[in-house]
């Protein structure tokens, strides 16, 4: 059974599965899954993701290799129109709504394992932080959980560096999950430093920059929900794409990919640093999975601060 520390620290990110980027079979999406599960990955998941479709396809793939596999799972979105929550800002477009509550972390969870076929989680997240409910409350069921045996780490996703010290608070928190990558490094502000004060993991989500840092620098075809994120839309797009075009030079004269030297360059910043890149193809499972192994010198990671500091890119989102 693997534990946190001896997860990968390139995981799987598997709202890919899902058709925001592009379709993909059932079937197919389970032979990634299983891929990621063999290579040791931990495997991001998220009740809201498919509307509970993700975690279902999730359970095929861990079907018979549930001791190998380490899966994280959130809660918190609602995506259940029977459901009530209080509304968000993505900065993206659209409002979400969030539901923190003890009756409804319970609920989740359980619906969840049952999604699963599974008994427990291994890192539990609360997806967004509810901004009607006290983080206290929402942690405080999470535990309840941990002690009921069905979660083994708690995580948060998208807070403040001030939520997760009253977090931690309550009950140790494991691992937070927030967008860190070579164009969105605000983490490095404030949350980053506070986790380290705190000994908590952060797990960078779309750490390919959605795919833009991995070479998906063209406008998003119509329905692709890349086109709710301004950084890739209209004038910034081009900003970017002439912004970021260096990187590109940069990894090929280190014989690496682009999408590698975004990953090896996240895992530099520190051994408190998990990736969960997605993606719907096995061969690019591979080629993320090598950037551990990848040792960037220090003349390239001194450039690439250069070229990339926080802050720089155009098309900010809130969280
Ligand atoms: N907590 C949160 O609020 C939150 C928010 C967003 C995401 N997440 C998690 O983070 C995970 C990753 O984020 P993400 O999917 O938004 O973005 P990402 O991992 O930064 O990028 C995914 C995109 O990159 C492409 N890609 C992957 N590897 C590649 C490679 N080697 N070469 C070229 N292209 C490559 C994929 O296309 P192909 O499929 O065609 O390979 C896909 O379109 C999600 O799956 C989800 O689990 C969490």
């Amino acid at each position: 059974m693997p534990g946190f520390d001896s997860i990968a620290r390139i995981g799987y990110g598997a709202m890919v599965l899902e058709g925001y980027y592009g379709g993909i079979e059932d079937a197919q999406g389970v032979e990634v899954l299983r891929h990621a599960i063999e290579r040791g990955a931990m495997i991001d998941s998220a009740d809201a993701y498919g509307g509970g479709h993700n975690e279902e396809l999730v359970a095929k793939a861990v079907q018979g290799r549930r001791e190998k596999a380490f899966i994280a799972t959130k809660f918190g979105i609602v995506f259940d129109e029977g459901e009530t929550g209080n509304a968000i800002e993505t900065g993206w477009g659209f409002s979400l709504n969030i539901n923190g509550s003890t009756e409804y972390a319970r609920k989740s969870l359980d619906a969840s394992l049952r999604r699963l076929g599974c008994d427990y989680v291994d890192l539990y997240y609360l997806h967004y932080p509810d901004p009607k409910v006290d983080i206290e409350e929402s942690v405080g069921a999470m535990a309840h959980e941990v002690e009921a045996g069905k979660v083994r780490h708690i995580g948060l996703s998208n807070v403040t560096a001030e939520q997760v010290r009253r977090a931690h608070a309550v009950h140790p928190v494991r691992a937070v999950q927030y967008e860190y990558s070579l164009w969105r490094r605000e983490a490095e502000r404030e949350l980053l430093p506070t986790l380290r004060e705190l000994g908590v993991a952060l797990v960078a989500w779309s750490p390919l920059g959605a795919g833009f840092l991995a070479g998906a620098a063209d406008a998003p075809p119509e329905g692709d929900f890349r086109n709710n994120n301004p950084r890739f839309t209209g004038d910034n797009l081009q900003a970017n794409r002439d912004r970021f075009a260096p990187l590109r030079e940069i990894a090929e004269s280190l014989d690496i990919t682009p999408a590698q030297l975004a990953l090896a360059w996240l895992l530099h910043q520190g051994e408190d640093i998990y990736a969960i890149p997605g993606s719907r193809k096995i061969e690019r499972i591979d080629e993320n999975a090598k950037a551990e192994n990848i040792k960037l010198p220090e003349d390239v990671l001194k450039k690439i601060d250069a070229l990339a500091p926080v802050g720089i890119t155009k098309g900010a989102t809130l969280v």
